[in-house]
């Protein structure tokens, strides 16, 4: 889908610190965002005059209503609140999953937000869920852009200089503003198709040359569920099945539908 087309967003996590400014980024640039929410009163305090879809990400016929009609869709949402020792599987990957399970044929384009370190199996805590996540995108054979942000409030305030890195050896702070705009100028710039990278900033201005930024990166194999520089340290064969069974339906969705 070219930029042209995209008028409709939904976002995702919309309630949560980079959603509610990727909403208000999407306004900025004169698209028509969609709020998928979980709690409707909660998001009208947050989010107001904003249109609101209210669903669940573990609910997946709640998602067919809120991703029918969408151009394009800004993924967001984060597991951090959720007290479960699993909630990485059920809510940044299984979101995902769920996610393009619901579209049923339809191609919007789609910005995921996912994190630093998503490829890292060398720091305390890493999980594989966002690099699974990134790969079920991937697969799915849909327009994306995937962000990898850095360590948000760590940047100072002269720190606007945005950096893009591939590889998942970068490290840094990164603002939430420049999260947001990034993940909604990375749906209305046709360098940033089909593109990972990290994100984050140094000292110096915010360049505004959007198209230059993406354009310099190297883009993901086609093919491939990895991004182009990613280590090879989490083969798809060493998979547990029910992941691998996952990312083979949501690929001959692609087949499907492409
Ligand atoms: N902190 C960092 O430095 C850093 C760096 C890189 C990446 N990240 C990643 O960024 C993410 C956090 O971003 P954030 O600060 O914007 O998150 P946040 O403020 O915690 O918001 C999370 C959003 O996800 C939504 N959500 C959670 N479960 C849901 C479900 N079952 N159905 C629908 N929506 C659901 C929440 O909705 P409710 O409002 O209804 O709960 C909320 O809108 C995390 O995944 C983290 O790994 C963080």
């Amino acid at each position: 889908m070219s930029q042209q087309n995209i008028t409709d967003v939904l976002v995702v996590g919309a309630t949560g610190s980079i959603g509610q400014l990727a909403v208000r980024s999407a306004l900025r640039h004169g698209l028509r965002p969609r709020a998928l929410v979980r709690d409707l009163q909660r998001a009208e305090h947050l989010l107001p005059g904003v249109e609101l879809v209210q669903a669940d990400l573990e609910d997946t016929a709640s998602l067919l209503r809120a991703v029918d009609g969408a151009d394009a869709l800004v993924l967001t949402h984060g597991s951090g609140g959720d007290p479960r020792p699993d909630a990485r599987a059920h809510i940044d990957y299984g979101g995902v999953l769920n996610i393009l399970r619901a579209l049923d044929g339809a191609r919007p384009r789609v910005a995921l937000m996912t994190s630093i370190y998503a490829t890292r199996r060398d720091v305390p805590g890493a999980t594989p869920w966002k690099r699974r996540s990134e790969r079920l995108l991937r697969a799915s054979g849909l327009p994306y852009t995937i962000v990898r942000p850095g360590w948000f409030d760590h940047a100072g305030a002269g720190q606007r200089r945005l950096v893009l890195e591939q590889g998942g050896t970068g490290d840094g702070g990164i603002a939430r503003d420049q999260i947001a705009e990034t993940l909604v100028q990375s749906l209305l710039t046709d360098t940033a198709l089909g593109k990972t990278f990290e994100l984050i900033a140094t000292e110096g201005a915010q360049q505004s040359d959007w198209a230059k930024l993406f354009g310099a990166l190297k883009s993901d194999e086609p093919g491939s569920v990895d991004g182009v520089l990613d280590p090879a340290d989490l083969p798809v064969e060493t998979e547990p099945p029910t992941l691998r069974t996952e990312l083979e339906a949501i690929r001959s969705l692609s087949g499907r539908n492409g």
